[in-house]
This record gives C-alpha cells, sequence and structure tokens, in this order.
C-alpha cells in the first residue's frame, strides 16, 4: 500500500492516494452509478437488539468512553432487555430498512428518468449499527464491479456523530483492503434545505392540522431532533445550526403564524446535552396551559424507534395523558413523492457538480483533535483529487 501526504484544509494526516483507490478507475467510463444509502439503522427483529447496541456502544464517533470495549459491551448487555421490550411496542423490529430500500428504489427510478446519462441507477443500503452493515455493502458493491458510486447520507443534516461515523466506516473499509478499488465514489454529506425535503415536511404538517380543534387557537409546532451532547456541539460540530437552518426553512414555506420551536430528544447517561429535550419542552407548554401540540420529526426521514415509540407512545400517548395535552405528530417523510423527488434533484445536482467531496465535509471541527477525524478528512481530499485530475 502506498502512502502520500496530501495538501489541503485539514494540516496535518495521512491518507491513501487518489491513484490508489481509484486503481481501475480512471479509463473505465461510467456506464451506471451506484447509490450508497448511509443510516444508522435497526434492529430488524428482537434477536438483533443485542449485536445492535453493542455496535452503537463501541463507537468512539458517537462516544469516548475509558475502556471502551468492555465497559461498551457491558452498557450494550445491560440496556438490551429495556431496548428489547421498546421494539416489541412497536411490532417486534424497527421498519427502517424497510423503508429505506423503498425510499432507495424509489429514488433511483427517478434518478433514471431525471438523468439518463448517469442510468442505470442501483440502490444499495448501508447501515452502521444493523445489517446491511456497511462493510458487507461495500464488499458487496465491489464484487459487482460498480464504477461510479454516490455515498449518500441520509441524515439530512451533518454530525460527526452520525454521518462522519459512516463515513470513517468507509475509510477504514478502504484502509483494511488490500487490494485497490476500481469505484470512483463521491459523498453527498448534507441536504438539510432541499426544497423537497422540505416540503414533504410541509405536507406532512399539513396532514395533521385540520385534525386540531379548531376553536382552541393554533397547535405549537415542535419540530424534534435526536439531541447531542453539549461537549460534541461545543467542539463546533454544524448539526443543531443545520436542524435550524431545516426548520426555518418549513416555517417559511408553510407560510404560517404557527407558533412552533426546536427541541431536542433521545439523550441518554448523565452529562448535558442540547436543550430542551421534547419531554421538558412538552411539560412546560403543558404548565403555560398551551394544550395542542404537533410534533414534528425534522432529523428522521424514515420511520423508527425514536418516532414510533419515543415521540408516539412516550410522548404522544403517555405523556400526554399525564400533562393534559393533545399530542398528534407529524409522519416522517418515507416515500412522500416531494421527499423522493427532492432526493433525486439532490443526487443529480452532484453528479453534475462532479466535485466528490465539499469544502464543509473536508474541514475538521474547529476543536476537534480526534486522529481518526483528520485521517479521514485527508483521505476525502484524495477523491478530490482524483476527480480534478480526470
Ligand atoms: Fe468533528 Fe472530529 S469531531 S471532525
Amino acid at each position: 500500500m502506498r502512502w502520500a501526504l496530501t495538501p489541503g484544509i485539514i494540516g496535518v494526516g495521512w491518507g491513501l492516494t487518489g491513484r490508489q483507490f481509484f486503481a481501475g478507475g480512471r479509463s473505465a467510463k461510467p456506464y451506471s452509478t451506484a447509490v450508497l444509502l448511509l443510516n444508522m439503522g435497526g434492529p430488524a427483529e428482537l434477536g438483533e437488539v443485542g449485536p445492535f447496541l453493542h455496535r452503537l456502544f463501541q463507537d468512539r464517533d458517537i462516544m469516548q468512553l475509558p475502556m471502551q470495549t468492555q465497559v461498551g459491551a457491558w452498557l450494550a448487555k445491560r440496556r438490551t432487555p429495556s431496548i428489547r421490550a421498546k421494539y416489541a411496542e412497536i411490532g417486534g423490529g424497527s421498519p427502517i430498512l424497510k423503508w429505506t430500500k423503498i425510499q432507495g428504489d424509489l429514488l433511483c427510478k427517478e434518478l433514471d428518468s431525471l438523468s439518463p446519462s448517469t442510468a442505470p441507477h442501483k440502490p444499495y443500503v448501508g447501515f452502521r449499527y444493523a445489517n446491511p452493515l456497511t462493510r458487507s455493502t461495500l464488499e458487496e458493491m465491489e464484487r459487482d464491479g460498480v464504477k461510479r458510486a454516490v455515498a449518500f447520507s441520509q441524515y439530512p443534516q451533518y454530525s460527526c456523530a452520525t454521518t462522519g461515523s459512516s463515513i470513517h466506516e468507509i475509510h477504514k473499509f478502504y484502509m483494511d483492503k488490500k487490494e485497490s478499488s476500481s469505484i470512483k465514489w463521491s459523498v453527498l454529506d448534507r441536504w438539510g434545505t432541499n426544497p423537497g425535503f422540505v416540503a414533504a415536511v410541509v405536507e406532512r404538517i399539513k396532514e395533521q392540522l385540520p385534525h386540531f380543534p379548531q376553536n382552541q387557537g393554533p397547535p405549537v409546532i415542535l419540530f424534534s431532533a435526536h439531541s447531542l451532547p453539549m461537549k460534541t456541539v461545543n467542539r463546533g460540530d454544524p448539526y443543531p445550526v443545520e436542524v435550524s437552518a431545516t426548520v426555518e426553512l418549513v416555517m417559511k414555506t408553510l407560510g404560517s403564524t404557527y407558533p412552533y420551536r426546536l427541541v431536542w430528544q433521545s439523550k441518554v447517561g448523565p452529562i448535558p446535552w442540547l436543550r430542551p429535550s421534547t419531554e421538558e419542552a412538552i411539560k412546560g407548554l403543558a404548565a403555560k396551559k398551551l394544550r395542542n401540540i404537533l410534533l414534528v420529526p425534522i432529523a428522521f426521514v424514515n420511520e423508527h424507534i425514536e418516532t414510533l415509540h419515543e415521540m408516539d407512545i412516550e410522548y404522544g400517548s403517555d405523556l400526554a395523558k399525564q400533562v393534559g395535552v393533545t399530542i398528534r405528530r407529524a409522519q416522517a417523510p418515507n416515500d412522500h413523492p416531494f421527499f423522493i423527488k427532492g432526493m433525486a434533484e439532490c443526487v443529480v445536482n452532484h453528479l453534475r457538480e462532479d466535485v466528490a467531496v465539499s469544502p464543509q465535509l473536508l474541514m475538521t471541527c474547529p476543536l476537534c483533535t480526534r486522529e481518526t477525524c483528520g485521517k479521514t478528512k485527508m483521505w476525502l481530499n484524495t477523491l478530490n483529487s482524483f476527480n480534478q485530475k480526470q
């Protein structure tokens, strides 16, 4: 394996060279395009909850624990029974794979029609903590002889703990791989203000508004996104700003005067996370006699445990009864046609721009000192260098 120091905006680090990474790809004119949908995934059945949590607690992009191999394994084991019970309550598993496959199929159909020059397009799914794992999908793509691929994050707003982790996984795969790859890669890492995504969220809100009592004033719209530890935010992670940008655009597109706030769900552990939490916001609104609330998932593109259990059961049913409010929940974008079209336009624009990796993705968080991040950014930079040489 050959190594090269690559200049860039990252500062220091070592990366696999573009030539080595793309060996064989230079002369091969792309005849088709693979789209790798990246997400965290979820256990499809109860038996997969333990391995899912084990992988999650080993991920140092999400949490850095002392003796993480042992402590993470212990935490995963300890939490498995309670998390299994939650999955049992939503039907025995996460629907995230079902939705991602539907989205991928619809997306590629739309891409074939919008962009015949890069057709046929083929969807692949790469999950970080559940099957199909990113690593095994990458092996499949290599076996399939893919020549051109877009790594398309299914987290619309970027965080180093989500999209960043999936990209580290791709980088690790290629670092471990002994033979060179023939795939020409690019990364679509954030698209929180994509018009189709925003329009789909607006439609999902409009579906719910008529169901609130019309004589009690407008409901409060609570946009709820997965929370993030403050120590991650304070390193300069762009996630809160990018989620805010989505919220502002949704409200502007909705063109209404509904009151709204952005709140944060799914906190775990004792350290400080983004606030207010969705739970404390609901309690606070109830205390102020604001009794009609519309919960809107703003950072999830399909249904999974955070929407079906946390939003619908824990907040929409249990907490709503406890504090005396009415809560409705907007569906995730799922297979909404606006959303699928938005995703397709996003990929088409990305392919036309022909920039492998955006400057935002190349930059490390201002206070990040993690060697892993530096190495991955250096590797990403080689993708751009390779494109420029073509
Ligand atoms: Fe953001 Fe390292 S934590 S680049």
